[in-house]
C-alpha cells in the first residue's frame, strides 16, 4: 500500500480557542469510521490553542502539532515553548524553521537543526521547512539555497520516522502563486537526493483546486497548507485529492 499523504494544516496566528475546537471537531467527524484513508491529517494550531485542539482530536486518527519549539528543554527563555511541553499537550509533530520564523525572528538553519533535535529528544516528529526567496530564484540560486538550508537544518538525529521536510518557496506563501509542477518536480527530486527517505511536503498557496495536481508529482509526499487550512471543508477537499486519479 502506498504511504499515506501527509496533509498538514498550519493555522499560523489565526482564530481563537472556540474556532480551533470547532474546526478540529468538524474534521474529526468527517474522517471518523472511514477505513483506508489515503491521507494523514495533521493540525498545527497557535500555541494557546494546542490543548483545546488536541483535546478535540482525542480518539481521532487526526494528529496535532506545534508551529515552533525552543531548542532547549527548559530554562530562562521567556515566551518560548519547549518541544516536551508540546508533547505534554498531546502533540505528535512540530513545525521548525518556517520561513516566517526565519524572516521575522532571524532564525538560522543551525538553530532550526537544534530545534529539530530538541523535537526528536521529546519524541516529536519535526517538520523542517526550507524555501528560497523570490530574489534568490530570480538570480538562479534556488537550488543552491535549498541545498544549503538542507545541509544545515537537518540534525544528525533525523530519520524517516522522526522528520519530514517541507519545501515552501517563500514567494508562493500566501500569494496565490504556486510553483509550477515542473519547478516542484525539480526541487523535490533535488531534496530527495539529499534527504533520502524523509517524506517531502510542498507548501505555498495549496488549495482544493490545485491539490490533486501537486499531490501526484513524484516525490511529493504531502502538503503544508496555510490559508486554505482555516476552513474545514477546503482542507478536507485538499486531503481528498490524495486519492484522486488512483
Ligand atoms: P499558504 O497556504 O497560505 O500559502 O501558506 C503556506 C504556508 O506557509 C504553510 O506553512
Amino acid at each position: 500500500m502506498a504511504p499515506l499523504k501527509l496533509i498538514v494544516g498550519n493555522w499560523k496566528m489565526n482564530g481563537l480557542t472556540a474556532d480551533s475546537r470547532e474546526r478540529a471537531e468538524k474534521l474529526a467527524v468527517a474522517v471518523k469510521g472511514r477505513g483506508n484513508l489515503p491521507f494523514q491529517l495533521i493540525l498545527c494550531p497557535p500555541a494557546t490553542m494546542v490543548a483545546a485542539t488536541a483535546e478535540a482530536l482525542r480518539g481521532s486518527v487526526i494528529k496535532c502539532g506545534g508551529q515552533d519549539c525552543h531548542e532547549q528543554s527548559c530554562g530562562a527563555f521567556t515566551g518560548d515553548i519547549a518541544a516536551v511541553m508540546l508533547k505534554d499537550l498531546g502533540c505528535t509533530y512540530v513545525i521548525v524553521g518556517h520561513s516566517e520564523r526565519r524572516q521575522h525572528h532571524r532564525e538560522t538553519s543551525l538553530q532550526v537543526a537544534a530545534k529539530a533535535k530538541a523535537a526528536h529528544a521529546a519524541g516529536l516528529i519535526a517538520i523542517i521547512c526550507v524555501g528560497e526567496l523570490d530574489s534568490e530564484r530570480s538570480a538562479g540560486q534556488a537550488d543552491s539555497v535549498i541545498a544549503g538550508q538542507l545541509k544545515d537544518s537537518i540534525p544528525d538525529t533525523a530519520t524517516a520516522e522522526n522528520s519530514v521536510i517541507a519545501y515552501e518557496p517563500v514567494w508562493a506563501i500566501g500569494t496565490g502563486k504556486t510553483a509550477s509542477s515542473e519547478d516542484i518536480r525539480h526541487m523535490h527530486a533535488l531534496i530527495r537526493g539529499k534527504a533520502g527517505k524523509l517524506p517531502i511536503l510542498y507548501g505555498g498557496s495549496v488549495k482544493g483546486s490545485n491539490a490533486a495536481e501537486i499531490l501526484h508529482i513524484p516525490n511529493v509526499d504531502g502538503v503544508l497548507v496555510g490559508g486554505a487550512s482555516l476552513k474545514a471543508e477546503e482542507f478536507l477537499a485538499i486531503a481528498e485529492a490524495s486519492g484522486e486519479g488512483k
